[in-house]
């Protein structure tokens, strides 16, 4: 498999949590709510079992996650990109309910049935409308199981659309005229939605709706040591997966790529003298991931498999300059202003400029 879902990927750390755990688990719960942010957040079982942290940030924010989903309130992960949210909810859903592959991915085009059911066309001509005739979408298998369901982009749907989940969240019914009959949720029954607070074109959360949710925002890392932890750990299991050999001398280069991009993003660099522009586009910590990743592909396929300034030359751009225009003059005048002036950064500085071949070097 390319990909794992995180249920099976960590099914060992979930079993040995599953019988470690003495604490009460709420109805459905697979694990206890305290077992649930060991395995987010990680740590080490009284048996020697090394959870691995999977969320790399602030406990009390994994606490009040989790203790929402204990109770009937839906928990909405809001953040801009880049921060967690999709990964935070998939590992959440695994902890909590052993399935993390109930899921909404919200789109502009997300219609109704997508949250409540749909037909098999076939079978609703032949037979009319039927139980077997009715293909339930992931919202309902949730609640007939009472499982989580998870819902990605929530605020790319379309407002009605999104509206239609107040009365499930409320009344944990969903109506199904058509038979005459309701779905009525289990108990353990609930939901993660995750939405982004800074994109274009989103619809807002009624205010109706807003109100069944606990709103936990995941925030961008703070300092550079936790952004270059959380790069480090995502790189070396994504290197692990790609069949790349993790080149741990590629340290110093992930905390270079971090710091371009925390400088980038904040406007200032680090030793906060100089003021520079911010590119228009999201400098996250998952840019920091894809750009030390392709660097690590770069250098196992072209190079002598370590890490070096030329490996991550050509990610940092792309990852930087999305506008031809505008971010090209950003990353022209961060070239000129603060890598040139870092002697330790000459071979960066380097291979940023032969990838520029318009520019003579001054
Ligand atoms: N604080 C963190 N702890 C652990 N991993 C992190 C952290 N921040 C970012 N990541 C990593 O960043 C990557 C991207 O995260 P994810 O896709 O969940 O972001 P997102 O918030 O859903 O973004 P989008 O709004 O674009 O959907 C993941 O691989 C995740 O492991
Ligand atoms: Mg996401």
């Amino acid at each position: 498999m390319l990909r794992a879902h995180a249920e099976q990927a960590y099914a060992h750390e979930l079993t040995a949590l599953a019988q470690a755990d003495d604490r009460p688990r709420p109805p459905r719960w697979k694990l206890s709510p305290w077992a649930v942010s060991t395995y987010l957040l990680g740590g080490t079982l009284p048996d020697g079992t090394v959870i691995t942290p999977k969320y790399i940030g602030s406990r009390r924010l994994v606490e009040i996650a989790v203790a929402s989903l204990a109770t009937d309130r839906s928990l909405l992960l809001l953040g801009v990109p880049g921060t967690a949210k999709s990964w935070v909810s998939e590992h959440l859903a695994a902890a909590i309910s052993g399935d993390s592959t109930l899921v909404v991915q919200g789109t502009a085009g997300t219609p109704e049935e997508a949250i409540r059911y749909g037909w098999n066309y076939a079978k609703l001509l032949a037979e009319g409308p039927s139980e077997s005739a009715l293909v339930p979408g992931p919202v309902m298998r949730a609640m007939r199981t009472g499982g989580l369901v998870r819902f990605e982009e929530l605020t790319r749907v379309p407002s009605d659309v999104q509206d239609s989940l107040i009365t499930i969240l409320s009344e944990k019914t969903l109506p199904v005229p058509e038979l005459d009959t309701e779905v009525q949720a289990r108990r353990g029954f609930n939901l993660i939605a995750t939405a982004n607070n800074r994109d274009k074109g989103v619809n807002d959360l009624s205010a109706a709706l807003r109100r069944r949710f606990t709103t936990v925002v995941l925030p961008l890392p703070d300092s550079l040591d936790a952004e270059v932890e959380i790069v480090q750990s995502r790189v070396q299991s994504l290197g692990a997966s790609l069949e790349l050999p993790a080149d741990l001398a590629a340290l110093s280069e992930i905390r270079r790529v971090v710091t371009v991009m925390r400088e980038l993003r904040s406007g200032v660099t680090a030793d906060g003298r100089t003021t520079i522009k911010s590119p228009s586009s999201t400098l996250s910590t998952a840019e920091a991931i894809s750009v030390v990743t392709s660097g690590l592909s770069l250098a196992t396929h072209f190079g002598d498999g370590r890490v070096g300034a030329s490996d991550v030359a050509a990610g940092l751009l792309g990852a930087v300059v999305k506008d031809p225009v505008q971010d090209a003059v950003v990353w022209q005048e961060y070239l000129e202003t603060v890598v040139r002036n870092r002697p330790e950064w000459d071979d960066l500085y380097r291979a940023c400029r032969e990838l520029d071949t318009d520019q003579p070097a001054r």
